[in-house]
C-alpha cells in the first residue's frame, strides 16, 4: 500500500514514518522545505507539487501543521488534491479539546476536522493530548530565565511512540470517522512536570512561578477540556520517563560495542526532532546491553502496586534487535523475572502470529496469546514471544505497568520452561 505522510519530517512524523515502513508499506513524505530519498517536495499552503506527491497514493496520514490558521487552507488544498488523485483514506491527527479550549490554533484544527468531514473523502480523525516533546519545549524555551513560569493546569501528555503506534494501526484499517481520543498515561499538574524537568536538567533549585493564562483559555484548561482521562494509554512512558531519556541523550554515554574509539552512543528519545531513523534505532539503556538471557530463568509472578516495575507487569521499554543489540526500539514487554540488576522480559506484539504459526515455528519463534490490556491503547490482543528473553534496565522503566492475570502469566511461564527444556533457542 502506498502512503503519503504530510509532516513526516516533524516531531511526530519522524516516529510515524519508520513505523509505517516497518509494516512493509511504500511510504513517502511530503515536505515543503526538504528533498531527498523518500521525500517529495510540495507545499500544502501554496498548493504546490500536490498532484505528483499524491499520484498512486492509497492513504494519506496528515500530520503537517503550520502552527496557525493556515492549516485550514492546507486542509482545503490537500482534500481537493487527494480527491482528484483518488485517495481512499485520509487520516488526520487533531488535538483533544479543539472544541473546548478557545485557542485560535485549536479553532483552526476544529475547522480542519469539519472540512475533512465534508470533503467527500473516506476519513479518520484521531485526537491526541499534548506530546511530551511539547511540554519539554515549553520549559526549555525559558532556559535563560532565572525563573520557570508555569500555569497551574492539569495536563495528560502522551509519548509520540504511542501516538505513532495508533496511527499505524488506523492506516491498516478501513476509514473509521472520529475514533476514540488518545491520552497519556495519567493526568498530572503541569507544575509537577516542571519539577521533573528541573530535576532532569540539573537545576532542581530553580524557582517556579505560577502564572495565569488569559481568562477563558485558563478556565477551559483548568476545567480539563484538553484531557482524555477515560482514554489514558496506561503503562506507556510518562513525562518523567521522557525526561530521563531525553537527558541521557545529552550526556556522554558508554560507547557502542564495536564502535570506533571516541564514538558516542546515540540515545535520544524517539520524538527528538533532530534525530534520524538510524539514530532512533540506536537508542537504549545507558549501561551496555549484556546480551539476551540464556538458560532457565527463575520465573516469578510478583506484581506490586509500589510504583516500580515488577514481574507479572507489562511495561513499555527499549528492546534491542535480536540480530544487533546496539539497535532496537520501544515496545511493550511482559516482565517475567529478574537476573541480578536486570529485569527479564519477553517481547509482546499485536501482530497475529496464529496466521503464520508454521513459518514462525520454522524460524524458531514461538508465541503465546496474552489477550488485550492497557498496554495497547487500541485494545488489540497481544502475543508474547516465549523463545527470547531480553534484559531490561529497570531505570529505563520507572513505574509499574499493566498487570497480566496470574493464569495467563502461568501459561507464558510454562511455555518458556517448555522451550528451555526442549533445548531450543534459549540455550
Ligand atoms: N505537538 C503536540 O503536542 C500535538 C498534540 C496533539 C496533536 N498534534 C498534532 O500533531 C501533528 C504533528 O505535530 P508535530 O508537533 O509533529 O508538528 P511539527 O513538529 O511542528 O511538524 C510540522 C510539520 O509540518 C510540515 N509543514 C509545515 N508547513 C508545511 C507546508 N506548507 N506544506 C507541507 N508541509 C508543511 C513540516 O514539514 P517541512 O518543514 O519539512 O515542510 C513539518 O514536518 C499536528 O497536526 C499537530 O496539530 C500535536
Amino acid at each position: 500500500m502506498s502512503i503519503l505522510v504530510t509532516g513526516g519530517t516533524g516531531t511526530l512524523g519522524r516516529v510515524v514514518v519508520p513505523e509505517l515502513r516497518d509494516t512493509g508499506a511504500d511510504v513517502r513524505v511530503l515536505s515543503h522545505r526538504r528533498s531527498g530519498s523518500g521525500i517529495v517536495t510540495g507545499d500544502l499552503v501554496a498548493r504546490a507539487g500536490l498532484p505528483a506527491a499524491l499520484r498512486g497514493v492509497h492513504t494519506v496520514v496528515h500530520l503537517a501543521t503550520t502552527g496557525n490558521a493556515r492549516d485550514i487552507r492546507a486542509m482545503a488544498n490537500l482534500t481537493s488534491a487527494a480527491s482528484a488523485a483518488g485517495v481512499r483514506h485520509l487520516i488526520y491527527l487533531s488535538i483533544v479539546g479543539v472544541d473546548a479550549v478557545p485557542l485560535p490554533y485549536y479553532r483552526a484544527k476544529l475547522e480542519c476536522e469539519r472540512q475533512l468531514q465534508s470533503a467527500g473523502l473516506p476519513w479518520t480523525v484521531l485526537r491526541a493530548t499534548q506530546f511530551h516533546d511539547l511540554v519539554w519545549q515549553i520549559f526549555a524555551a525559558q532556559r535563560r530565565s532565572p525563573w520557570l513560569f508555569v500555569p497551574d493546569i492539569p495536563i495528560q501528555p502522551v509519548d509520540t511512540s504511542v501516538v505513532a503506534a495508533r496511527l499505524v494501526q488506523l492506516a491498516a484499517e478501513p476509514p473509521a470517522g472520529r475514533v476514540a481520543d488518545l491520552g497519556g498515561p495519567r493526568v498530572q499538574r503541569l507544575l509537577d512536570l516542571a519539577h521533573d524537568f528541573l530535576a532532569a536538567t540539573g537545576r532542581p533549585g530553580r524557582r517556579i512561578v505560577q502564572t495565569r493564562l488569559p481568562g477563558r483559555i485558563f478556565a477551559a484548561y483548568a476545567a480539563g477540556g484538553h484531557l482524555a482521562p477515560g482514554e489514558a494509554a496506561v503503562g506507556t512512558p510518562d513525562f518523567a520517563d521522557f525526561c530521563a531519556r531525553r537527558t541521557r541523550a545529552q550526556e556522554p554515554a558508554a560507547p557502542l560495542p564495536g564502535a570506533a574509539p571516541g564514538a558516542r552512543r546515540q540515545d535520544r528519545h524517539p520524538g527528538a526532532t533532530s534525530r534520524t531513523h538510524q539514530e532512533q534505532q540506536a537508542s537504549g539503556p545507558r549501561s551496555a546491553y549484556p546480551g539476551d538471557f540464556l538458560g532457565m530463568p527463575s520465573l516469578d509472578y510478583a506484581p506490586r502496586p509500589d510504583g516500580r516495575p515488577d514481574p507479572g507487569e507489562i511495561v513499555w521499554t527499549w528492546v534491542p534487535f535480536e540480530e544487533d543489540h546496539t539497535r532496537g526500539k520501544d515496545r511493550p514487554v511482559l516482565l517475567v523475572g529478574r537476573d541480578g540488576p536486570w529485569l527479564l522480559a519477553v517481547p509482546l506484539t499485536s501482530k497475529d502470529h496464529d496466521r503464520d504459526a508454521a513459518q514462525e515455528h520454522t524460524a524458531g519463534r514461538e508465541w503465546v496469546d496474552v489477550g488485550s490490556g492497557g498496554w495497547d491503547t487500541a485494545g488489540r490482543p497481544s502475543e508474547a514471544r516465549v523463545d527470547r528473553i531480553v534484559r531490561v534496565d529497570p531505570t529505563a522503566v520507572r513505574r509499574e505497568g499493566a498487570v497480566l492475570g496470574r493464569h495467563t502469566f502461568a501459561q507464558v511461564a510454562a511455555a518458556i520452561r517448555g522451550r528451555v527444556t526442549e533445548g531450543t533457542s534459549l540455550e
